[in-house]
């Protein structure tokens, strides 16, 4: 099943807006061309700059968190219609960090995700067990109760815009990778979640990428196996030529051959989805009538 590549930089509280614009700048000539989709989660001040810094290039940018509200009295919370203003394409959700720092549950997740869908923002949705749940043997116990609450009456036709991503906790910023193997099980096992939530061929389209300690060096054989669609980088996305050297390696992954037919046969179907929900929202509620697609970008994974 051919499927699109991501390459996702998470900054995490890192870097100021000017910060963030060199840094854009600088990566804009080493990802130009790159067979990946490039995608940058910045901090909420950096978003503005960064999306127009990065405006007709092939980098999206993107946020790591928001709120669950439309709007309301929650002092030092962001809206996703704000962040959606400011030039974000997609948002982060569920991140360890928030799940363990924040204390942020499957529940409050859940709506989250629901309201990224109506805000029009591509919601990237981390699951991962911890270290301790892992050696109990309960990574996919975690793994479908991540999954099922925080999806949990997505229409199925919400779910073309979902991307999940795979983030061992006892992985993250620790230097230590999971093997391949153990990743390729748990990706298989996320697509059978999705697969059960949304039918096998839905699940077969969306992207599942993997998180945590991600480098040059394990880039290219991490995006290499069959049920990873891409990664999400944390501390090495920071430097715009390691971030770039990723980026290529993975791309070597997204298959250069169907390029060009996969980007018109996408074209095709965008054509055709947005025709078909063109009819559904004259059908449905007026707050889908503003939500239009954040498809990604059109290269293919062979
Ligand atoms: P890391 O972080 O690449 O620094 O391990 C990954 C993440 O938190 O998304």
């Amino acid at each position: 099943m051919a499927r699109p590549m991501f390459v996702v930089g998470n900054w995490k509280m890192y870097k100021t807006a000017r910060e963030a614009t060199d840094y854009i700048e600088d990566l804009i000539p080493l990802v130009e061309g790159s067979k990946a989709n490039i995608f940058l989660s910045v901090p909420f001040t950096s978003i503005a700059p960064a999306a127009q810094y990065a405006k007709d290039t092939n980098i999206a940018i993107g946020a790591q968190n928001m709120n669950d509200a439309r709007e309301g009295a929650f002092t030092g919370e962001i809206a996703g219609l704000m962040l959606k203003e400011a030039g974000a394409a997609f948002v982060i959700l569920g991140h360890s960090e928030r799940r363990h720092v924040f204390g942020e549950t499957n529940a409050l997740i859940h709506r989250k995700v629901l309201r990224a869908l109506q805000d029009d923002l591509q919601p990237i949705l981390c699951v991962g067990e911890t270290l301790k749940e892992r050696e109990a043997g309960k990574t996919e116990k975690i793994l479908k109760e991540q999954i099922f609450t925080a999806l949990d009456g997505v229409p199925k036709e919400d779910a073309d815009s979902l991307i999940l991503a795979y983030e061992p906790v006892w992985a993250i910023g620790t230097g230590k990778t999971a093997t391949d193997r153990f990743i390729q099980e748990a990706h298989a096992f996320i697509r059978s979640c999705l697969s059960e939530l949304f039918g096998k061929k839905k699940a077969d389209e969306i992207p599942i990428l993997y998180g945590g300690s991600v480098k040059p060096e394990n880039a290219g054989e991490i995006a290499a196996l069959k049920d990873v669609d891409g990664v999400l980088v944390g501390g090495a996305s920071l430097d715009p030529k390691t971030f770039a050297e990723i980026a290529r390696a993975s791309g070597r992954q997204a298959g250069e051959t169907t390029r060009e037919t996969s980007a018109k046969t996408s074209a095709k179907k965008k054509a055709a989805a947005s025709s078909a929900s063109e009819k559904k929202k004259k059908a449905v509620s007026p707050k889908s009538r503003q939500r239009k697609s954040t498809k990604p970008r059109t290269e293919k994974k062979e």
